[in-house]
C-alpha cells in the first residue's frame, strides 16, 4: 500500500474517493464542511432530509458532487459531538472502508484526520487507518476453488492534514500500521488455514520461510528426537497419540543490543481434547487452537517489517492433540523439562504442558521479558468475553505495560490474579502438580500452572481463548493479540511518537 499525506482541501483533491465525518445534532467536521460549501450546501440537505445519519459508523456514499473533485465522498456518521477519540474514530474508518470495499476506488483520502486529535494524535489516526484498511482488505480465498471475486482493488491511502509539519508522524504510523496488518494478515492466514493443511510441519516451514533472505532473522526447527534429549516429557506427551510430528520452532530476531523479549505461542493445530476427549459440536473450531503461535509469529513478521531495533525470540511449541492407542492416559504422570512432574488428569488441559517446556527451553536467551500467548481455557471466554484477553503475570509493570499497549492499540486486554491459594488447586497425589484445577478460576488456575515454570523470570502470560478467532457467521481468525504485542514491543524500543 502507498500513503500520502496532504494539505490541500479535500473537495480540491481528484482522488477516487474522499471520507468526511459529521457528528450528532447537524455537526459537520472540517472534511464534511470543505465538502458542503464546495457542493453548495450537498452535506447539509442530506443530513436534513434524513438520508444521510450522523450515527457512528453509518456509512453513505455520494457520487459526483457538483463542485468537489473526487469521485466520490463517503458521509460517514462519528457520533457524539466530541473530540474524536482513537476508539471512535477507528469505527468510523473501519466503516468506511467497508463502503469503500464495494466501490472500485483505487485511491482514497481520509478527510477524518483533520478533526481534533485532542484525544489521540496523528501518529495514531493514521495507524488505526492503515490497520482498519488492513482489516477491510483482508481475504481468504486460498480452500476456495474456481475464479473469486474481485477484491478491492485499493492501492493508495492519503491523511488530510492541517500542516506539513503533521506529515511525517502521519507517515510514521501508517507504515506502523502496515506492518502490523501484515502481521495480523499472516495470524489470520494461519489460524483460517483448516488442520490438514496447517500441522506443525507447516508452521515450521512458514516460519522458515519468514526468516529466508532476513540477514537479522534466523529460524530453527527441533524434531521430537531432541525435544526428547531436552526432557520435554511433557510437551512430547502430547504428541504422543498423532501421526504428525510435533515441532519446537525458534525465531530469533537480532535488532539491537540489548536482552530480548521472548514470545511463546501455543501451536496446537488441532485439539480433539485427546483420550479426554471433546464433544462433537463445534470441533472444527479447535483448528484455532494454534492462534497463539500464529500471533507470535505474525509480530515478528511486523518486527521484520519495520526493521525494529530490538532483539525478539518467538518461540512455538507446536503438535497436534489426538486420541489413539499410543496417546497418553488421564492419570499417567509425565516429567517436565524443568525436572518438574505432572500427573495428566485430563488430556484436553494440553496447551500447558506444551507451553511449560517452551518456557523452560527459553531460560537460555536470558530474556528481559518472557510472554506466552495461548488459547488456553474455555474458563477465559466464559470470563472475558470475545472482547478482551486476560493478562496473568509474576510482574505488576509487565501486567500493567501489556494492558496499556492494548489501550492504545486497540487491541483490548484485563488482568487477571495469580495466587497461592489458586495454585492449591493444582495439587496432586501422586505427583509434583496436577494439570488441571478444577471449574472454578479455570483460566487463573491455568496460568498458575505456567507460573510454576516462570520461576525467577520476568512473565506474563496471554489467555486469548476469546479474543483469537469469531464464532458464528463471521467465523475466522481475527490476528490478535499482533496489535497489542507490536504495540508493546514498539515502545519498549521507543519507536512511538
Ligand atoms: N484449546 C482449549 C481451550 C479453548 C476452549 C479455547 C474453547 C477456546 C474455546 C484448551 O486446550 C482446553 O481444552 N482447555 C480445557 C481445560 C480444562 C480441561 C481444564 C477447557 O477450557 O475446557
Ligand atoms: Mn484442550
Ligand atoms: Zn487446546
Amino acid at each position: 500500500m502507498e500513503y500520502f499525506t496532504t494539505t490541500s482541501k479535500p473537495s480540491k483533491r481528484a482522488v477516487d474517493c474522499v471520507i468526511v465525518g459529521i457528528f450528532d445534532r447537524g455537526k459537520l467536521g472540517v472534511a464534511a464542511s470543505d465538502i458542503d460549501s464546495a457542493s453548495k450546501g450537498e452535506i447539509r440537505r442530506l443530513i436534513k432530509s434524513g438520508d444521510i445519519s450522523s450515527e457512528l459508523g453509518h456509512c453513505a456514499v455520494l457520487t459526483r458532487l457538483a463542485g468537489v473533485k473526487a469521485a466520490r465522498v463517503v458521509v460517514v456518521g462519528l457520533g457524539k459531538t466530541s473530540a474524536l477519540g482513537a476508539r471512535q474514530f477507528r469505527k468510523a474508518v473501519a466503516a468506511a472502508a467497508t463502503a469503500i470495499g464495494k466501490t472500485r476506488a483505487k485511491q482514497v483520502l481520509n478527510g477524518l484526520t483533520l478533526e481534533t486529535a485532542a484525544k489521540t494524535s496523528h501518529y495514531y489516526l493514521a495507524r488505526h487507518s492503515a490497520e482498519a484498511f488492513g482489516e477491510m482488505l483482508y481475504r481468504f480465498n486460498q480452500m476456495k476453488s474456481g475464479r473469486q471475486p474481485a477484491g478491492s482493488p485499493l492501492k493508495k491511502i492519503g491523511f488530510a492534514i492541517a500542516k506539513k509539519t503533521d506529515a511525517a508522524q502521519t507517515i510514521r504510523g501508517a507504515k506502523h500500521g502496515d506492518a502490523i496488518s501484515t502481521g495480523v494478515s499472516l495470524a489470520k492466514d494461519l489460524g483460517n488455514l483448516p488442520a490438514n493443511v496447517c500441522t506443525p510441519s507447516y508452521l515450521a516451514r512458514t516460519a522458515k520461510k519468514l526468516a529466508s533472505g532476513n540477514a537479522k532473522l534466523t529460524s530453527k526447527v527441533l524434531n521430537e528426537a531432541e525435544m526428547k534429549r531436552l526432557g520435554m516429557g511433557s510437551l512430547l506427551s502430547v504428541t504422543a497419540g498423532t501421526v504428525e510430528a510435533g515441532k519446537l520452532i525458534v525465531m530469533q530476531y537480532k535488532g539491537g543490543g540489548e536482552k530480548p523479549v521472548v514470545l511463546v505461542g501455543k501451536g496446537v493445530t488441532f485439539d480433539t481434547g485427546g483420550i479426554s476427549l471433546k464433544p462433537g459440536l463445534g470441533m472444527d473450531e479447535m483448528k484455532f487452537d494454534m492462534c497463539g503461535a500464529a500471533g507470535v509469529i505474525g509480530v515478528m513478521a511486523t518486527v521484520a517489517q519495520l526493521k525494529l531495533p530490538i532483539n525478539l525470540v518467538v518461540v512455538v511449541p507446536t503438535v497436534e492433540n489426538m486420541p489413539s492407542g499410543t496417546a497418553t492416559k488421564p492419570g499417567d504422570i509425565v516429567k517436565s523439562m524443568s525436572g518438574q512432574t505432572i500427573e495428566v488428569l485430563n488430556t484436553d488441559a494440553e496447551g500447558r504442558l506444551i507451553l511449560c517446556d517452551a518456557l523452560t527451553y527459553s531460560r537460555r536467551f536470558k530474556p528481559a521479558a518472557i510472554i506466552d500467548v495461548a488459547t488456553l481455557t474455555g474458563a477465559c471466554v466464559i470470563a472475558l468475553g470475545a472482547h478482551r484477553s486476560a493478562v496473568m503475570s509474576n510482574n505488576d509493570a509487565l501486567r500493567t505495560e501489556l494492558v496499556a499497549a492494548g489501550e492504545r492499540a486497540e487491541d483490548l486486554a484485563w488482568p487477571m490474579p495469580l495466587g497461592e491459594e489458586y495454585a492449591e488447586q493444582l495439587k496432586s497425589n501422586f505427583a509434583d502438580m496436577a494439570n488441571i484445577g478444577g471449574r472454578p478460576g479455570g483460566a487463573v488456575t491455568a496460568a498458575c500452572f505456567l507460573e510454576k515454570f516462570a520461576d525467577g523470570l520476568t512473565w506474563a502470560h496471554m489467555d486469548i481463548a476469546g479474543t483469537a478467532w469469531h464464532s458464528g457467521a463471521k467465523k475466522g481468525a481475527t490476528g490478535r493479540p499482533v496489535p497489542l504485542l507490536a504495540e508493546m514491543l514498539l515502545s519498549r524500543c521507543r519507536a512511538l511518537p
